[in-house]
């Protein structure tokens, strides 16, 4: 697959974004089926504004981009196909009034504050609200192991302790009763672990079944 984003990033001359390489092979694999589509993303966490315009140029002309920060001065990143919400990623009236107005994201990705509490508040109100095949991404969760974000090695509030007992949530179907089957379950394809992110991507199951197919020898 070519480097498409990679090659955007390098070459980027627009406003300023900030992002560590090794993200973009990961942000490429769960884009790419987005690029010339009729794609809604938000990014909560809108920096310098550059990373907005790269989202807009990778995924082109039919893409809706929308920023979230709740720094006012990220209102001047609007411009054509970008949008941009001030408000506090933690505050789910802000969230819902933000779906109202945009409807259901394709893709989020979160790049606010790092912080557990906010990324979880986050998560837990947009997740659900994601279009049937849509695709989360929480990036820069090396921050679920800082005390100063909330975070610590093992610690029950962690994003990334969030994250594994949603592993077992997906997995309820199989857990004989230990775990409930709920949503989460029956609208999640996968939870990925990359260094420094976390990638959930919705989708529904018709029935769950394992045929045995071939001729026995
Ligand atoms: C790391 S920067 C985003 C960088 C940008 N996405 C990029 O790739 O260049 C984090 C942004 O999150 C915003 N932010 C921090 N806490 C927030 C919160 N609670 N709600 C919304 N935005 C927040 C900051 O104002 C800042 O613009």
């Amino acid at each position: 697959m070519p480097m498409g984003l990679y090659r955007d990033f390098l070459t980027h001359t627009g406003r300023v974004v900030h992002k560590w390489t090794h993200y973009f092979p990961v942000y490429e694999r769960y884009l790419a089926p987005w690029v010339n589509r009729s794609v809604t993303l938000i990014e909560i966490g809108c920096g310098e504004g550059g990373s907005l315009q790269l989202w807009k140029r990778y995924l082109g002309p039919y893409a809706r981009i929308v920023g979230i920060d709740f720094n006012p001065a990220c209102k001047a990143f609007e411009e054509d196909q970008i949008s941009v919400h001030i408000g506090d990623q933690g505050d789910t009236g802000f969230l819902s009034r933000v779906i109202e107005e945009v409807g259901a994201p394709d893709i989020v990705i979160d790049d606010g504050s790092h912080i557990m509490h906010h990324m979880r508040a986050s998560f837990d109100y947009l997740y659900p609200r994601l279009s049937k095949s849509g695709v989360y991404i929480i990036e820069d969760t090396h921050a679920a192991y800082w005390e100063e974000y909330g975070g610590g090695y093992r610690a029950p509030q962690s994003i990334v302790e969030y994250a594994k007992a949603l592993v077992d949530r997906l997995n309820a179907d199989h857990a004989r009763g230990v775990v409930t089957p709920d949503d989460f379950t029956r609208s999640t394809h996968s939870v990925a672990f990359y260094e420094s992110m976390i990638v959930f991507e919705r989708g529904w199951f018709n029935a769950k079944h394992a045929p045995k197919i071939g001729r026995a020898p």
